[in-house]
């Protein structure tokens, strides 16, 4: 049986990055349909402007911005248009991230060999881009002395995978910031705002599939099958999965919840393999 958390955003502005990909998408429309006032800040606007469409066309209030997270004159124009759009910002959700196959080790390049621009723009925008978007939004959350920001990290940043060095070092850091912004933002500027991450073990998206799967037959590649023996669930996560995580995260049940990293990956972190 699912019982659902009941959660009214009907007050709430949330931004989130990277709006326009899968598991903010979702957590997006999710959000819509709860009332929230949603801005999808994405560097691909079109993905971002059609679930706008699709939270609109459920009756939500969302609008899509074009922003690049690496760029904080974007952040800066981004974060006035939602303001005067949807009102101040109560929630960030920093969501734009990603590997890259670049920075991504294989039988045709080793460690050694791995491009360092590669390496340097999964760091960029899996830890930067987060960083740049909780200056520019957390600025406004200290005025207004209140907020949340929400770090959508990685199961990656607590148990590195094989392959992917930057992805889960980037990762690794984004826990560490989420924790320093939660204690600094308290101590210097209100106790009413909290930061906390979401680390989501394996969903199957546009940005694993290659490594997850067999690009021609669909079936589980050698990776995924064994990605899905360490996860004592037994499958891939669904972006639904995530929603239930943020709304607990957005209510009043976890107001003393702050400075922590949830995992939400089937128990893949807690299994040590026997
Ligand atoms: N899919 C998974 O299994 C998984 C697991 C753990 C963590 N994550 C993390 O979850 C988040 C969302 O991942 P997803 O699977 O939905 O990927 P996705 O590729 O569907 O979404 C990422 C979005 O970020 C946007 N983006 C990329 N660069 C940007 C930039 N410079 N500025 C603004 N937007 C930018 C992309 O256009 C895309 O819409 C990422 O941070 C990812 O690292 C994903």
């Amino acid at each position: 049986m699912t019982s659902e958390l009941q959660v009214n955003l009907s007050e709430k502005v949330v931004a989130l990055t990277g709006g326009g990909g899968v598991l903010c998408g979702a957590i997006a429309r999710a959000l819509g349909k709860r009332g929230a006032g949603v801005a999808l800040l994405d560097v691909d606007e079109d993905a971002a402007a059609k679930v706008a469409r699709d939270i609109r066309s459920e009756g939500g209030l969302a609008i899509a911005i074009e922003c690049d997270v690496l760029d904080k004159n974007q952040l800066i124009s981004a974060a006035a248009r939602v303001e005067e759009r949807l009102g101040p910002v109560d929630v960030l959700i920093n969501g734009a991230g990603g590997n890259r196959a670049e920075a991504t080790t294989s039988a045709q390049a080793s460690f050694f060999e791995l491009s360092e621009d590669a390496v340097r723009s999964v760091f960029e925008l899996n830890f930067l881009g987060a960083f740049l978007a909780c200056q520019v939004f957390g600025k406004k959350m200290a005025e207004h002395r209140q907020g949340h920001i929400i770090n959508i990290s990685s199961m990656t940043a607590i148990r590195p995978l094989t392959r992917v060095p930057a992805y889960c070092a980037a990762k690794a850091a984004l826990n560490s910031l989420t924790q320093w912004l939660a204690v600094h933002l308290n101590q210097n500027y209100s106790q009413d705002i909290r930061v906390n991450a979401i680390a989501p073990g394996f969903f199957l998206t546009e940005q694993n599939r290659y490594l997850l799967s067999d690009k021609d037959t669909g079936k589980l590649s050698p990776r995924g099958g064994a990605i899905i023996s360490h996860t004592p669930m037994g499958r891939f996560g669904s972006p639904e999965d995530l929603v239930g995580t943020v709304l607990w995260l957005l209510s009043d049940s976890s107001s003393f919840v702050n400075g922590i990293v949830v995992a939400v990956d089937g128990g893949f972190s807690a299994f040590g393999g026997v």
